[in-house]
């Protein structure tokens, strides 16, 4: 894929990444093409999540982070952005969502009208509009359509998982990073969130760190392979499956790493 004819998602170039002295992703490139999902797997501490929190330069909250190399997102190189405004433009046009479900203490509605109301004066009829519009995406409407005034933490853990991803549509992304978003869930929640993913790809670019392989191979229409800070292999998901380029992965796919 050609990053320059703008046709990836997330152009990842040289990129390594560092803790103090400490190196957690060394000399990574690869390319996520648009409306996708694109899985990133690799044993706990390969640096998955470093790489995820790098693309919305959420690591700039972590004092002891550095890197080398370039992300690009749409065409912006993100460590370019060297200003509050230009970094809070790129997070509103990313949306997140982590490992544990991570509403406010406040309503359903509120929770999906926050993510809007923070940064536009909307006219309530359009912003009721929009909440249940992206509710239906969120594929959580029909459940919670007579809870919008309840708290949004009495709700299940899947619900409040598929809320937080209702919630991250209100901006409408263009890419969605997902941190091991089913690893709190049971495996029902899993299986809707998984439903949902495929939906979502239609319209948007999807990034997801799962530690769970069946899950990858279920959901992602390209695998990355991490090990120790690195980029082991990538490629189309049933390729990475069913015919492993190296040891390494193929120990992993078998539970051997
Ligand atoms: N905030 C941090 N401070 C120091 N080291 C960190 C921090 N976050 C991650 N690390 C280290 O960086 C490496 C990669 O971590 P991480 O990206 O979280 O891996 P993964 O998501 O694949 O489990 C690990 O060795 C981890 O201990
Ligand atoms: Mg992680």
């Amino acid at each position: 894929m050609d990053s320059e004819a703008g046709r990836a998602a997330v152009s990842v170039r040289g990129f390594s990444a560092y803790y103090g002295g400490k190196e957690a992703l060394r000399d990574v490139s690869l390319d996520v093409p648009e409306n996708c999902v694109y899985a990133l797997i690799g044993p706990s501490g390969c640096g998955k999540t470093t790489l995820l929190r790098s693309i919305n330069r959420l690591n700039d909250f972590v004092p002891s982070f550095s890197r080398e190399g370039e992300i690009y997102v749409g065409g912006t190189e993100v460590f370019s952005l060297s200003d509050r405004r230009g970094t809070e433009r790129l997070r509103r046009g990313i949306g997140m969502v982590f490992q544990q479900p991570n509403p406010l203490p406040i309503s359903v509605r509120g929770n999906m009208a926050l993510p809007l109301a923070e940064h536009f004066r909307v006219p309530r009829a359009e912003m009721d509009a929009r909440i249940v519009d992206r509710m239906k995406q969120g594929a959580i409407y029909d459940e919670l359509k007579d809870k919008l005034r309840s708290s949004a933490l009495a709700l299940s853990g899947g619900q409040q998982q598929r809320l937080c991803i209702a919630r991250a549509l209100m901006l409408d992304p263009p890419l969605m990073l997902f941190d091991e978003p089913c690893s709190a869930l049971d495996p029902i929640a899993t299986y809707a969130i998984e439903d949902l993913l495929s939906s979502l790809k239609r319209d948007r670019t999807i990034v997801i760190v799962t530690h769970n392989m069946e899950q990858a191979r279920r959901v992602a229409d390209y695998t990355a392979f991490f090990y120790l800070g690195k980029l082991v292999e990538h490629g189309p998901t049933e390729r990475i499956f069913s015919q492993p380029g190296s040891r390494l992965l193929s120990d992993y796919i078998t539970g051997r790493v």
